[in-house]
């Protein structure tokens, strides 16, 4: 069935799929939530559906003092990427319950500041700290910073991302990776396998590590099967530096893709979630988890791309596929990842149903297997120099 919506140009239709899916033909888009609803393939929840709760309680835990007395403290969670959207909306969340202090991850200090005002953040309640995942020098710069503030790391939230589908060229970050996957993947890495050490000495009772995934990346939904697609082959240009100069600029070793490189770096965020809960959740009791918060279409992500893609795609969500969330709904989503006590399986991809409530789900072949989550690792680690 075609359907002609009211608000999309003439050129562009709407078509309802048997299965209840709505895609847009005649436009090209890289970016797979405008052209299908979030509808998912597989949807099944592996275990019953836990209530969304709006308010989200992190554990109160104790600390000795020299008297030997306990005194409560805060927890603190680290965000990347805090100064919008998702990032921002969760600091906000996790603030007003007024048990977390946020170390705001931002490269741009004046933004992340106003932010914080911006939502009324209240200055007890967070520090901004220099982060620019596109610099493997800045992330270890600031890890020593974070060291420095003498305070203890709770929970950390790889939330950051660039999306760049309009690109008809690479950038590079720093150090020459592609730029997305440099920033997505690689800074994150980074950042994550040196805050392991920080986390494992924390004494809080519920100790987290996060990744924010996407729909986009899992070739088991609707959205994840749009062109261009995931996909990270062997690994080959990823093996090679990723520069596009003696390699690919593409993990795949494949022609640079700008929406694709975005696509597959969430398949690396959501491979190394799994790696890491394989590796340490035994040995530590951290709980890895990844998310999809659902399609915030309004956020700064879709800066990039083209202008009636950003006028279109929140009405289209919105109205048509069903599949927005608000960035309001999407923080309190993964402020509940961070801090809920009905959230702490580890290794687990979280989303929410139509009616936020929470369910394990399922991360597709490629981003669920094993043996490219160990390849991926090893290859990463000589990248980012911890190898
Ligand atoms: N929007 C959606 O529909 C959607 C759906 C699924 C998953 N997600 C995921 O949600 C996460 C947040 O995205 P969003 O939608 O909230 O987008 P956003 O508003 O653009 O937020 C992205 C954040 O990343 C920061 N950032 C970008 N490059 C950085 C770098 N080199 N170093 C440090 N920070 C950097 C941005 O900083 P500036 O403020 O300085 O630009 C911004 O704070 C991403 O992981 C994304 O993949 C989003």
């Amino acid at each position: 069935m075609a359907l002609q919506a009211s608000l999309l140009p003439s050129a562009i239709t709407v078509h309802k799929e048997g299965n209840g899916a709505f895609v847009l033909k005649n436009v090209k888009s890289d970016f797979s939530p405008l052209l299908i609803g979030t509808k998912e393939l597989k949807r099944k929840p592996l275990m019953g559906p836990i209530r969304a709760q709006t308010a989200t309680v992190a554990p109160s835990v104790k600390e000795a003092t020299p008297d030997g007395k306990k005194t409560l403290r805060k927890g603190n969670v680290i965000i990347t990427g805090a100064s919008s959207g998702l990032g921002l909306a969760t600091a906000k969340a996790l603030a007003d319950t007024g048990k977390w202090h946020i170390i705001m991850a931002c490269r741009n200090f004046l933004k992340a500041e106003k932010a914080a005002k911006s939502v009324g953040i209240t200055k007890e309640n967070y520090t901004v700290m220099h982060l620019d995942l596109s610099s493997l020098e800045s992330v270890r710069q600031f890890v020593d910073t974070f060291r420095r503030s003498g305070r203890p790391l709770d929970a950390l939230v790889n939330n950051a991302a660039i999306y760049l589908p309009t690109a008809k060229e690479p950038t590079y970050t720093a150090e020459g990776f592609e730029l997305s996957v440099g920033t997505n993947h690689l800074g994150h890495f980074l950042l994550s396998r040196l805050l392991i050490e920080d986390l494992k000495k924390s004494d809080y009772s519920q100790k987290r590590l996060i990744i924010v995934g996407s729909i986009t990346g899992n070739t088991n939904t609707l959205a994840g099967n749009v062109p261009p697609k995931a996909n990270l082959g062997d690994l080959r240009g990823l093996a090679g530096g990723l520069n596009g100069l003696n390699s690919s600029a593409m993990i795949d070793g494949g022609e640079f893709d700008g929406a694709k490189a975005y696509k597959d770096s969430k398949v690396c965020n959501m491979l190394t979630m799994q790696e890491f809960h394989k590796r340490y959740h035994d040995e530590t009791g951290i709980t890895f988890s990844s998310l999809y918060p659902g399609c915030i279409a309004t956020t700064g992500l879709f800066r990039e791309h083209v202008p009636l893609f950003r006028i279109l795609f929140p009405p289209f969500q919105k109205y048509i596929t069903k599949g927005y969330v608000s960035e309001e709904e999407a923080g309190k989503r993964l402020a509940q990842v961070v801090s809920d006590s009905s959230l702490t399986k580890s290794g687990v991809y979280w989303s929410w149903n139509n009616n936020s409530a929470s369910f394990e789900n399922q991360l597709s072949q490629e981003a669920s297997d094993a043996e490219k989550a160990r390849k991926l690792w090893e290859v990463s680690e000589k990248l980012v120099g911890l190898a």
